[in-house]
Parts: C-alpha cells; structure tokens; sequence
C-alpha cells in the first residue's frame, strides 16, 4: 500500500532561491512505496513546481478560500479552480494553525472540502485534539466532530486524514505509539460511519530519530511533516524509514 511523507513547508524557506534548491534535493530522495509530497508557500509555488515537473512528486497547496471555488473580488485568496488549472497535486485543509488563527471552524471546512471537490482537488484533510482536549481525556470525541465536516462528501480516493494533535506541533513532544494508534484506530471507525475509507498519516513533531517507530505501525500510513521537512537530510530519512 501507498505510504504519503508529506512536507508541510508552512512560511519557509526565506527566499525563493532556497525553496527551489529545497526542491530540488528532495529529487535524489528515493523511494519504492512512498509518495513525497511538499507545500510550497504561494509566492514560490510555481518556481517548486517547475523544478518538479519531470518527477511524481506532488506539490500541494496549504489552504484555498473558501469564499468562492472559482474566480471573485477576494483580495488576497487562491481558489480551488486556479490551485486546478496549476496542477496542484493536494491541498491541505484544516490545518490546526488555520483552525486557530482564522478561527476556521467546522461550517468553513466543509465549505472548504466542497470547493476543493469541485476542481477534483486531492485533499489532506488535518485533525487533532489540543493540549486541554488531551489531559480531559475528550480526544475521540473532538476526532468525531472535526470528521463531521467531511459529512456527505464524496472524495473517492481523493482524500488523506493527517492526525496531528495540535500539542505535538513544532513542540519536539508526541503522543506514544500506542495513543496515536488509538487515535488512528478511532479515526478509521469514525470514517466508516461516514462510508469514507482513506489513508491516515501522522504529524507532529515527527522527526528522523521517531520516523522509524512511526513507520514500524501497520495503522500508520505516512507523515505530515513540518519542521523537519525543511532540512532535506532529515526528510530523507523520514521518507526512508515509511519506505521499509
Ligand atoms: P511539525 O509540524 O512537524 O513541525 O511539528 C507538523 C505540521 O504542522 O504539519
């Protein structure tokens, strides 16, 4: 089965001349059942995707509007239909960081997971549970609401849950093996209540030295990867250990 080692690029690198060689080292990575993929910041999308072009590497899309799935006065947004008409391989919806600093709440992602439908967008669809949410034991039942928003939606094989509890994000901290395969676990149930079957990969704080245990879980498909993905060495091994 398809493994997906995803790097979430988030606001780097600092230049464009970076992103491109950034780029650029993940071509030597290579790989058997891994599927790589980055997301690129969208000032430097295009010049990534350039340097991609004659690989399968994906290169996805952090967000899109949810204003509208085509064209409008919007200043400042990207749509479904342009990420489309660019070829974007993914895009990422329902980042914990969007959830918390555009205060996008359940209502805005499915309007969000329906454009990105509409243009026949793959989507990695991001969930987890706060710090607060994990000590008062209420991790499953906040998995269950934020995999409401998919309610309905049709995405085929166009769909990737990534499970990122939002206190192991760029913190070095992680749930146990045997907590994130609980979660995983309870992710695969919730999704069959709603005739949904997708792959589902982990993130947080996933780094070279933890890739290995991650990627030893058979429930365990991939990673999204965010500060790690910014060094290429250590993406390689991430993308290596999920290639075992
Ligand atoms: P991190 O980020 O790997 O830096 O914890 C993961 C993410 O936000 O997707």
């Amino acid at each position: 089965m398809t493994k997906y080692v995803i790097g979430n690029w988030k606001l780097n690198p600092a230049t464009l001349a970076q992103a491109t060689a950034l780029a650029s080292s993940l071509t030597k990575i290579t790989t058997q059942t891994v599927r790589l993929g980055c997301t690129p910041a969208f000032l430097h999308w295009t010049a990534v995707k350039d340097v991609l072009k004659d690989t399968n590497i994906w290169v996805g899309a952090q967000d899109l509007t949810h204003k509208t799935d085509r064209l409008g006065a919007f200043t400042g947004d990207i749509s479904a239909a342009q990420l489309a008409d660019v070829s974007a391989d993914f895009v990422i919806i329902g980042h914990s960081e969007r959830r918390q600093y555009y205060d996008e709440d359940e209502q805005r992602l499915t309007i969000k997971l329906n454009h990105a439908k509409s243009a026949d967008l793959t989507v990695v669809f991001c969930i987890g549970e706060t710090k607060d949410q994990y000590k008062a034991g209420q991790t499953f039942e906040v998995l269950t609401k934020q995999l409401s928003a998919l309610q309905g939606i049709s995405f085929a094989n166009r769909l990737i849950i990534a499970y990122e509890p939002v206190w192991a994000i760029g913190t070095g901290l992680t749930p146990t093996l045997i907590e994130i395969e609980r979660a995983h676990r309870h992710i695969r149930q919730a999704l069959s209540m709603l005739a949904i079957d997708a792959p589902i990969i982990y993130g947080g704080s996933v780094n070279d030295k933890n890739a290995r245990q991650l990627a030893s879980s058979g429930v365990i498909d991939g990673a999204l990867v965010g500060g790690a993905s910014l060094n290429a060495q250590s993406f390689a091994l991430i993308a290596q250990a999920f290639d075992e």
